[in-house]
């Protein structure tokens, strides 16, 4: 399948992209040339669709986190309609794959025709948005024919990852010593990508057991909860089992009261602030009988 042809090409594509973005003797992070000073900005709005609007959401922590710049991020149908305000010296960043999605182009235009300097995450360069954008961040993920998005997925991810660092850089929040330390762990993705892809047997058992589930949840917290949006996204999409994301501090909120051992929960961890909190909601899970999937 294309799909899962893509899926394995990511450490390939990631790094290519990566490519683009780092300088490696100098351990820096680098964008194409701009005619805009982005130590101007004052706030940043992102717009997407779909797998590209979670981006957009991972965006949201990365570059409040890093350059503390507040940050908006919208699905482009709700942004175009609900008339939103973009006053100060706004950056509109556009996150799309094929560069045509009918609302996102939309959502685009009306940035531009409100005087906002735009942005654009964008795979195919020949598309309407990456005509349109005054800056364009290409990815490289080479076309993808899988309707299901994947290795686009992380290629806008490597990409925003490189436009948090330059605003926080530009806005004076990172010390070199820290950019040096998160292009480190840029350069080390790709690698890490083809580990997890040698997992192969251990994600086939797992499947069958997701398989079997008439209702799975995906948990996340911080940027691990956008991956569950995507990860539900994606089990949706391709298997036609009803899947949910959700923060995984807002379980005991009302999602609890579904657990039972027909379920499947995949909990998503990271290391962080918020890894031991992740863990005490998968024991919660487990009290209940839920049948736990750690990806961690
Ligand atoms: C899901 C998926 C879609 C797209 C969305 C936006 O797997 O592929 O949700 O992400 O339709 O498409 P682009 O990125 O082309 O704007």
């Amino acid at each position: 399948h294309f799909m899962q042809k893509e899926i394995y090409e990511q450490p390939v594509v990631v790094a290519d992209t990566l490519q683009s973005y780092i300088r490696p003797l100098e351990m820096q992070v680098a964008m194409p040339q701009m005619d805009f000073d982005l130590s101007e900005v004052e706030r940043v709005v992102i717009v997407a669709c779909g797998t590209a609007s979670y981006v957009g959401m991972i965006g949201k922590y990365w570059i409040e986190q890093m350059a503390r710049l507040p940050v908006d991020g919208d699905v482009a149908s709700e942004f175009r309609y609900r008339d939103p305000v973009l006053t100060g010296k706004v950056l509109g960043v556009v996150v799309s794959q094929s560069g045509e999605t009918a609302d996102t182009l939309a959502a685009l235009r009306h940035m531009k025709a409100n005087g906002v300097t735009t942005a654009g995450i964008i795979n195919v360069p020949t598309s309407s948005m990456a005509r349109e954008v005054d800056l364009l961040l290409p990815t490289h993920a080479g076309p993808e024919i899988g309707v299901a998005s994947t290795k686009a997925f992380t290629c806008q991810l490597a990409v925003m990852a490189a436009l948090s660092v330059n605003l926080a850089r530009a806005k004076g929040k990172m010390t070199a010593e820290q950019e040096r330390e998160i292009v480190g762990h840029l350069k080390e993705a790709p690698a890490a990508m083809n580990a997890a892809l040698s997992h192969d047997d251990e994600i086939q058992k797992m499947a069958h057991t997701i398989a079997e589930a008439r209702d799975v949840l995906y948990l996340g917290r911080g940027p691990c909860y956008p991956l569950a949006l995507e990860g539900a996204l994606k089990l949706k999409e391709i298997s036609y089992i009803h899947a949910e994301g959700y923060a995984a501090g807002e379980m005991k909120h009302g999602p609890i009261a579904l657990i039972e051992p027909s379920m499947s929960i995949v909990v998503l961890n990271s290391k962080g602030r918020v890894s031991d909190k992740v863990r005490s909601n998968i024991e919660q899970v487990r009290a209940r009988g839920g049948r736990v999937i750690a990806i961690g």
